[in-house]
């Protein structure tokens, strides 16, 4: 008996191709840009060295991609718009080895079931192209140099219900310009060209990947970045991290790469994070392109539908090395921590072995750029390896404090990589100035004025100091060892009954961060210690932030997870605040200590703690030739 609801039964049936292919699409051609990203790597996985990708009506009434690859077989050209047809793996051990970008053989399939596909295609001993149409399959002779054009008419015509939901012409275009950008930063060897509704609009020539990465991530990075490169044959990390003082409101800047695939993964995303916390709180983004090469065997590319996600063998290891790598990069100090230590000033970038022949690297300009007041504009050499420009090495650090780097050409020497002052001590015209220089002034009672072998050092006298305590605060906790300093007379204050009632149920966290509070009445709160560090700090505004962190956080979570926020806002208390008179000892032991301190060039929340202003940039100033 049927109830009015339950429609009849219908028998089991095999669904027809084009339906399967259909459905397959709903996964693979979410929108005209994932037409974009299929086309552009099955170009790259043809070995083209040129590609140009066509964009018209926001790729919705044609998208084109030609490129001057292997091209495909005429007798091939029907079996490539086939579902489960590829030239790229044969067996389970090859596609658990896949080097290439496609391996599934839907891409194109897909694609032909909610659109019209020509192929036009010509091998390199064939004697003329051939051209195949999806919608009769017919195959016929056409004219065409070695290489592939493919086009895709009027996306979702048959599926309107499906181009219903396509955003404006305006930004269909962006995601597919996005598209084109994810696939070219990988690829520097070869040279994309891009039009737009016939307009010629963007060209990218062959280059190194540095160069590449850098145009990925806009000019604001040309000279706040720092360049990467670490680990092993089977399992390394290349890259070009966008230094914290150059921070976004968007997550729109990060581009991570395994195996040269453009993939949005949790845990290599996470380990990105958890770097850039320690310089970087907030809400605000890091920019960053990272390229990690791993054994294909180690990783598995076959578990999402448009392959942008992979699952790592070893993910312990990948998040340590991403992690790790990214950390010690960012904490390079103005001593330069030499993390990227390895390759002389002389030597060129090192290209990875999959990013091709790109451009030679010209040796790095030491000349200053533009005036560093912007915070953007950081004059360091860690920060400025522009494009091909050679690594940070401790010895480029030398050569950039050195009275004239013009007379004085870095030599390289094999300081101990590991010890802070090997710069420094590396070499004897720079030995007598340390690199922050010696404190002259303090301007206004916020910066601290400064004079190294390169001209001014301004610093940002409360930002680094914060920055400093911070650190110590960090290694101190670390060490379960925060020294406690009593007060004569305790300092009290009224909080509301929730934090009130952290006192007691705390007392153990709270002793950790080195603080005694006790109750002295419903409301009241008498503090009774601090940390030694934060001796200077308000007693009161201390403990009540301390709380107020504790009772966001839960004091389980506040000295694991939240342990940076808390420590960063108790720092903040104590650092020196504007207008504090400072005399010449007290900044130049400020100078030293952020030497010495990892992390110090930027401040908790990721704006700098110091810039310098070169002579010549004085001099340019005063249009003094010299
Ligand atoms: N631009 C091109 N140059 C040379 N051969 C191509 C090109 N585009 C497609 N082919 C051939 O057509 C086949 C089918 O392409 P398709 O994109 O459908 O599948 P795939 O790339 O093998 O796998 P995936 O579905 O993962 O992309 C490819 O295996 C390749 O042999
Ligand atoms: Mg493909």
């Amino acid at each position: 008996m049927n109830s009015p609801q339950t429609p009849d039964r219908r028998p089991i049936r095999a669904l027809a191709d084009t339906l399967i292919s259909q459905i397959a699409a709903g996964e693979v051609v979410e929108r005209p840009a994932s037409v974009v990203k299929e086309l552009l790597e099955n170009a790259i996985d043809s070995g083209a060295t040129q590609i140009e990708l066509q964009i018209d009506e926001g790729g919705v009434r044609r998208v084109a991609v030609s490129d001057d690859g292997c091209g495909i077989p005429a007798d091939e050209l029907a079996l490539a718009l086939t579902r489960h047809a590829t030239s790229k793996i044969d067996s389970l051990a090859e596609l658990e080895r896949v080097g290439t970008l496609g391996f599934r053989g839907e891409a194109l399939a897909s694609i032909a079931s909610v659109a019209r596909v020509r192929i036009t295609s010509r091998t390199g001993d064939a004697e003329h192209a051939c051209v195949i149409d999806s919608l009769d399959g017919q195959i016929a002779p056409a004219a065409g140099t070695r290489g592939t054009t493919v086009e895709v008419h009027e996306l979702y015509s048959h599926t309107p219900a499906r181009r219903k939901f396509l955003k404006s012409q305006g930004t269909e275009t962006a995601h597919c310009v996005d598209a084109l950008r994810r696939v070219a930063l990988a690829h520097p060897q070869i040279a994309f060209s891009l039009r737009i509704d016939g307009r010629r609009t963007e060209q990218m020539s062959r280059g190194s990947w540095q160069a590449r990465a850098l145009a990925g991530l806009g000019d604001d990075y040309s000279d706040a970045h720092r360049i990467i490169d670490s680990g092993s044959a089977g399992l390394s990390l290349a890259g070009l991290l966008g230094l914290p003082t150059v921070n976004r409101a968007r997550a729109d800047r990060q581009f991570v790469y395994v195996n040269g695939r453009f993939v949005r993964d949790r845990l290599l995303s996470h380990a990105v994070r958890q770097a850039y916390s320690d310089v970087l709180h907030g809400d605000r983004h890091p920019a960053y392109v990272l390229f990690l090469r791993i054994d294909p065997a180690l990783v598995d590319v076959n578990v999402h539908p448009a392959k942008v996600e992979v699952r790592f063998r070893d993910s312990q290891a990948v998040h340590r090395l991403v992690f790790h790598t990214v950390r010690d990069a960012l904490r390079a100090t103005a001593t330069g921590h030499p993390v990227l230590a390895g390759t002389g000033p002389g030597q060129q970038a090192i290209q990875p072995d999959w990013a091709g022949a790109g451009a030679a690297a010209s040796p790095a300009s030491l000349q200053p750029g533009p005036i560093a007041f912007p915070a953007a504009q950081r004059q360091l050499p860690i920060a400025s390896a522009g494009p091909g420009g050679p690594r940070f090495t401790p010895s480029a650090a030398m050569a950039f404090y050195a009275p004239d780097p013009a007379l004085n050409p870095p030599t390289v020497r094999d300081g101990d990589p590991g010890s802070d002052y090997a710069a420094r001590d590396a070499s004897p015209q720079t030995s007598e100035i340390p690199p922050l220089g010696y404190a002259i002034a303090q301007l206004h009672g916020i910066y601290i004025l400064a004079q190294n072998a390169t001209g001014l050092v301004l610093v940002d006298m409360h930002a680094a100091h914060e920055r400093v305590v911070y650190e110590r605060l960090k290694r101190a906790l670390d060490a379960r060892e925060i020294a406690r300093q009593p007060l004569l007379i305790p300092a009290t204050f009224r909080a509301e009954a929730l934090e009130a009632s952290l006192v007691e149920e705390s007392a153990e966290t709270l002793a950790a961060l080195g603080l005694e509070l006790s109750l002295i009445g419903p409301t009241a709160i008498a503090v009774r210690a601090v940390p030694a560090e934060l001796a200077s700090a308000d007693a009161a505004a201390l403990a009540r932030s301390v709380l107020a962190e504790l009772r966001e956080a839960g004091s389980a979570r506040a000295l694991t997870e939240r342990r940076d926020a808390l420590l960063a806002s108790m720092a903040c208390h104590a650092a020196v605040r504007a207008n504090r008179r400072l005399s010449l000892p007290e900044m130049n032991a400020l100078l030293r200590e952020m030497e010495t301190t990892a992390g110090a060039d930027q401040c908790n929340h990721g704006r700098p703690t110091w810039v310098q202003v070169s002579l010549q940039e004085l001099d340019r100033w005063f249009l003094r030739g010299r």
